[in-house]
């Protein structure tokens, strides 16, 4: 035996024997959790078990007596919204000194797009294409709220959106399952890192579970009307994948699948989530949304609705009372056995105890802030923001623009605002700590490079009173930046909208700017698509920017002055208007796809049938060339996996980075599949004239689908393949099962 062969031997004795050591000591930890769990149960009162699963809103409340005599008796599990560090100590030292069993509180907040550095509104954050990233994004955000005392965060929200009036479609990442997926995972993995028990680490919380973006009409709460089989291939994708990569919180929706509210929903929350899925961790339900089942008329009063949640699998209640007041009685009167709540309970401690909180109960009031804004979570915040841009039309070459021209006319209701940069949902942010648009440029261009600003509108005003002095700087002017779009308080939870154009005096804003035969530069502030044909027909360049957070300006300034060549992809497809949607790239075809010749197919006598910008669509300073597409083998035995290749080449003279995308079809199944699927993604860098073979494998298990006997499964036959810029365009062949 060589030196080599000796050297790999014990090379991989030492690995198995190190990966075995490592299983073992996790199961041990996990054994001695579970014991420690035992023990606490046989101690716990009915009334301090119950207490485990309330969660006070702290939101609605003062530190009263009251308060504090609840937590003491061990009638409080955890708290939402506490903000201030010695307030939450004070809360905890009850909790681990005066009560009898001392078990810790967990404090909850909404950290969803950032603590403190606050990044790009999430399905900006989607647009990035960009898992590192995110995960990245998600563990400063992480370190920050935990060093404040934030042990839980209500994040990652993986709603899947297909209809942009729903103001929450901000807070998700788009309308794709597969990508949603992944950063769904990405999230998990950065709150919750590789050790849950760290200081730096905080508890992830899947959310809404489940169809909670399918709410009818875009109208926030609405019921959602929707099959099993697009419940499983579409809205719970991304929870099953939130569950595989270990999230140890789950939260139900408000809304009703089918009549049947999601907090009393015993097929999502017990038969899906655990039976299918295997997850061990805790459900808690959305604001109220256990005592809102006597709204939906399913239950008379809260102890009905209280008994229809613990039976459907709900651990903890958040905010109303429904459980705190009711389940003891209901146990006593034998309508709930015990025995299911020792289970939720024990759900409830599994996560604290792995969140390390019987260990560090506490967090050190003088080191609070001090993780917050540090100089390399400000560097990732405006690196989020450059890759979440997407440039949406660039005519002749108009970006970038040179950090010399002699003039600029900055003009818009967006271009010096702080607050509606930070977007829906911002944490611990503070406006003060924004780089606005017009302060980006200033901080980008040369010295001789003279800035002229003015408002021109308010965002939502109908006056044209600075329309003048707007016109007279874009006179003088070489150039026109104009920042459009909506205000922080257009989207997020219960803003939602009927119509999706720009508000106020915007449109004519822009419109009476581009008269003057000026080059005209839009960037577009928004949380949701807008429909901006008008836009997109007339203006010559249009940068979609979201609500890009602290780092907006300097990231956008990045981009509109070449320091960055821009390589953000729509996760969520833009309607031509409102009429149109709901409207996503992966729709079933119809027995009457629409034709052109044929009036008698799927489309509209009014507009086109076609989106204005589909998913996946983002244009490059550069250009990006697709060769050489292969499939290998083009015939396959079912289970093994094919292997796609394709070559890009940058054309052009910048580098850059593209998202090279991959999708499929199913072209005959048991039950109708969408007329495109994304399926896989890399996202590259290209030197100008550089050229790179990128490839995906597809797997058996990435080709799974519900079937007409729900059984998720992947069937034999051909399927279509694309590799390319886009969900419209790309390199096509094909590949069969047999
Ligand atoms: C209601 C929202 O629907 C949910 O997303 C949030 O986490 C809770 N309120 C707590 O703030």
């Amino acid at each position: 035996m060589n030196i080599i062969t000796k050297s790999v031997i014990i090379f991989i004795m030492l690995f198995v024997n190190q990966t075995s050591f490592g299983i073992k000591s996790a199961e041990t930890a996990a054994f001695a959790i579970e014991k420690r769990i035992d023990k606490l149960l046989a101690q716990m009162t009915l009334a301090e078990k119950i207490g485990q699963m309330y969660q006070f809103s702290y939101a609605k409340a003062d530190m009263s007596a009251e308060l504090a005599e609840l937590v003491r008796s061990g009638k409080v599990g955890a708290f939402l919204a506490v903000t201030d560090v010695k307030l939450r100590n004070k809360l905890q030292k009850i909790a681990v000194k005066e009560s009898r069993l001392g078990i810790p509180l967990i404090f909850g907040l909404d950290v969803i797009h950032g603590y403190r550095t606050i990044f790009p509104i999430p399905l900006g954050q989607s647009a990035t294409w960009d898992l590192r990233l995110a995960e990245k994004a998600a563990a400063i955000a992480a370190k920050e709220a935990r060093s404040e005392g934030i042990d839980w965060t209500f994040a990652p929200m993986i709603d899947i959106a297909r209809d942009p009036r729903w103001g929450r479609i901000a807070e998700g990442f788009g309308e794709d399952p597969y990508l949603c997926s992944l950063m769904a995972q990405a999230k998990v993995r950065g709150f919750q890192g590789k050790n849950l028990s760290a200081t730096d680490t905080i508890v992830a919380c899947l959310k809404h579970y489940v169809a909670y973006g399918a709410a009818e009409a875009g109208r926030d709460y609405n019921s959602a009307e929707v099959s099993e089989r697009t419940l499983r291939d579409i809205y719970m994708a991304p929870f099953r994948a939130g569950v595989k990569a270990a999230a140890a919180t789950v939260m139900s929706s408000f809304n009703d699948i089918g009549g049947v509210p999601a907090s009393g929903n015993r097929f999502i929350l017990t038969d899906v989530l655990r039976g299918e899925w295997g997850f061990d961790g805790f459900v808690v339900s959305d604001y109220e949304s256990i005592k809102e089942m006597i709204n939906y008329g399913i239950a008379a009063d809260e102890a009905q609705a209280g008994e229809k949640a613990i039976l459907a699998g709900v651990d903890m209640e958040m905010a109303s009372r429904c459980f705190l007041n009711n389940l003891a009685r209901l146990v006593k009167d034998r309508q709930v056995p015990e025995k299911v709540i020792d289970e939720a309970v024990r759900r409830i401690l599994r996560v604290k105890l792995r969140a390390g909180l019987f260990e560090h109960p506490y967090v050190d009031p003088n080191l609070a802030g001090s993780e917050t804004l540090q100089n390399d979570s400000l560097q990732i915040a405006r690196e989020m923001v450059r890759k979440s841009l997407v440039l949406l039309k660039n005519d002749g070459g108009l970006l970038p623009l040179r950090k010399d021209i002699p003039s600029i006319a900055v003009i818009g209701p967006l271009a010096d605002n702080q607050r509606d940069l930070l977007g829906a949902w911002c944490g611990r942010g503070k406006a003060e700590d924004v780089v606005t648009l017009l302060k980006g440029i200033k901080n980008k261009v040369s010295s001789t490079c003279r800035i002229h600003y003015i408002k021109g509108c308010d965002i939502k005003d109908n006056s044209l009173g600075q329309f003048d002095a707007a016109l007279n700087i874009a006179d003088k002017s070489d150039v026109v930046i104009m920042a459009v779009g909506e205000s922080a308080d257009m989207s997020g939870e219960a803003h939602c909208r009927t119509s999706l154009d720009l508000p106020g005096v915007q449109r004519q804003l822009i419109k009476a700017i581009h008269k003057t035969g000026k080059p005209v530069i839009v960037v577009l502030f928004t949380g949701r698509p807008l429909t901006i044909s008008w836009l997109y027909e007339n203006i010559g360049a249009v940068l979609l920017a979201w609500h890009p957070g602290i780092q907006g300006g300097n990231g956008i300034a990045d981009v509109l002055f070449g320091d960055y060549n821009p390589s953000g992809k729509l996760a969520v497809t833009f309607p031509r208007n409102v009429g149109q949607v709901p409207l996503y790239y992966n729709h079933k075809n119809s027995g009457r796809p629409p034709a052109a010749s044929d009036p008698f197919t799927s489309k509209y006598i009014d507009c086109p049938w076609t989106p204005l910008l589909p998913f996946g669509y983002g244009l490059s300073y550069t250009a990006f060339e697709y060769s050489n597409l292969e499939i290998k083998p083009d015939k396959v035995r079912l289970g093994q996996p094919v292997s796609i290749s394709v070559e890009v080449e940058n054309k052009g003279t910048k580098a850059g980075e593209e998202v090279v995308q991959l999708y499929i079809r199913d072209l005959v199944a048991s039950v109708a599949r969408p007329v495109k699927e994304l399926k896989g993604f890399e996202k590259i860098r290209l030197a100008a004239g550089q050229k790179r073979k990128v490839s995906f494998t597809l797997t058996a298990e990435q080709l799974k689908f519900y079937d007409i006997d729900m059984k998720f499964t992947v069937e034999p036959g051909v399927f279509k393949v694309w590799a390319g810029p886009s969900s419209i365009q790309g390199l096509e062949g094909t590949f069969e099962i047999f």
